[in-house]
């Protein structure tokens, strides 16, 4: 049987539902603009990934304490932060199956309350002197956007290869997944050399986790019966359009890349660059790789004693891989 959301949640439900509270009241302001849309915000949530994770660290290495419910709120708010401008970044109309804040509000708008979640980050952790919360948190944004414009820089140059790809999502995901683990470890008062490992699980369940949500992409639509290929429209390249450019031979490639360069709408082409990913192996080449980052994790997790902390990530890795959004 699968494992689901409620799963891994399951093992911190109680901090779960304080956490909501928390973090709602954590976006209150007297403006009352910012209130209807962090409430608009609030209403349509995610997954709750990180804050999950923040959580199963703290409770795998000591006690779940209010440090941990402040490390998993400034994890949460800088996420969301980082969604409402990414839609921005990436015009995107649709966030969570809803409309994003810039296609209700504009863009101008997304991004101040972008800004003044980021705000709220800070406040909420220089008012606790949480300043070393703060610094595994701020050293992930810093690397968020960083690899938010490596990967800009290669949409313009489509020169992408495999070592390129991953640092990209190293950067742009993994490094948040990462810092969940270590703000959850150092909440709980865990020893450094404990953070550190808890973090390389962290950053090779990210790596996991985005090459999974870029495989979706080829994956058949429930509503359309065909896949999205949305990124290659976006020319975001990941990693079954880079394993198949290397391995395609001259004048595929060059017809791939003038697609995705010229003729992204163009559908009876996409379709074509859809075949030749799949005839090049491309799709189980990354599910591949996708196991290979799920063994390195399940190495490092299994430095840890035995016992139902660990059962927990397991159960959280296994989600990640599973999961069908
Ligand atoms: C979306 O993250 C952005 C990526 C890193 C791929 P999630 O899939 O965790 O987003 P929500 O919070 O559940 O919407
Ligand atoms: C999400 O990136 C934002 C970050 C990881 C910082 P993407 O643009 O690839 O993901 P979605 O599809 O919009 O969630
Ligand atoms: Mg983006
Ligand atoms: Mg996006």
């Amino acid at each position: 049987m699968s494992t689901t959301l409620n799963d891994i949640k399951a093992p911190v439900a109680d901090e779960m539902k304080r956490f909501e509270t928390g973090f709602r009241d954590s976006l209150k302001s007297k403006t009352p603009l910012l209130n209807r849309i962090t409430r608009y915000i609030v209403k349509r949530k995610g997954k709750q990934m990180r804050p999950i994770l923040v959580f199963l660290s703290a409770k795998l290495c000591g006690e779940i304490n209010e440090r941990t419910h402040r490390g998993a709120a400034l994890i949460e708010l800088m996420h969301t932060a980082s969604l409402v401008h990414d839609d921005v970044v990436d015009d995107s109309n649709l966030r969570r199956g809803f409309f994003s804040i810039n296609a209700l509000w504009k863009n101008k708008i997304a991004v101040l309350v972008g800004d003044f979640m980021l705000s709220r980050v800070l406040l909420l952790a220089v008012q606790h002197k949480d300043y070393d919360l703060l610094e595994l948190v701020s050293k992930a944004v810093e690397q968020m956007s960083e690899g938010e414009l490596l990967q800009i820089e290669k949409a313009r140059r489509l020169d992408i290869e495999e070592d390129i790809y991953f640092e990209i999502i190293r950067q742009k995901t993994a490094s948040l997944l990462k810092s969940c683990c270590a703000v959850g470890a150092a909440s709980a008062g865990a020893s450094e050399s404990d953070i550190q490992n808890l973090a390389n699980f962290g950053e090779q369940m990210g790596l996991a986790f985005q090459i999974k949500d870029d495989l979706f992409d080829y994956q058949l639509n429930n509503n359309t019966g065909k896949p999205s290929m949305l990124d290659i429209q976006e020319r975001k390249m990941t990693l079954p359009i880079i394993h198949t450019l290397k391995h395609c031979g001259n004048s595929n490639r060059r017809f791939i890349i003038s697609t995705i360069k010229r003729h992204n709408t163009d559908e009876k082409r996409i379709k074509r660059v859809l075949e030749l990913v799949r005839s090049h192996g491309g799709i189980e080449y990354t599910e591949l790789k996708l196991q290979e980052c799920k063994e390195n994790a399940t190495r490092i997790l299994h430095e840890f004693p035995d016992g139902s902390g660990r059962n927990n990530l397991s159960r959280y890795l296994n989600f990640v891989l599973e999961r069908n959004k």
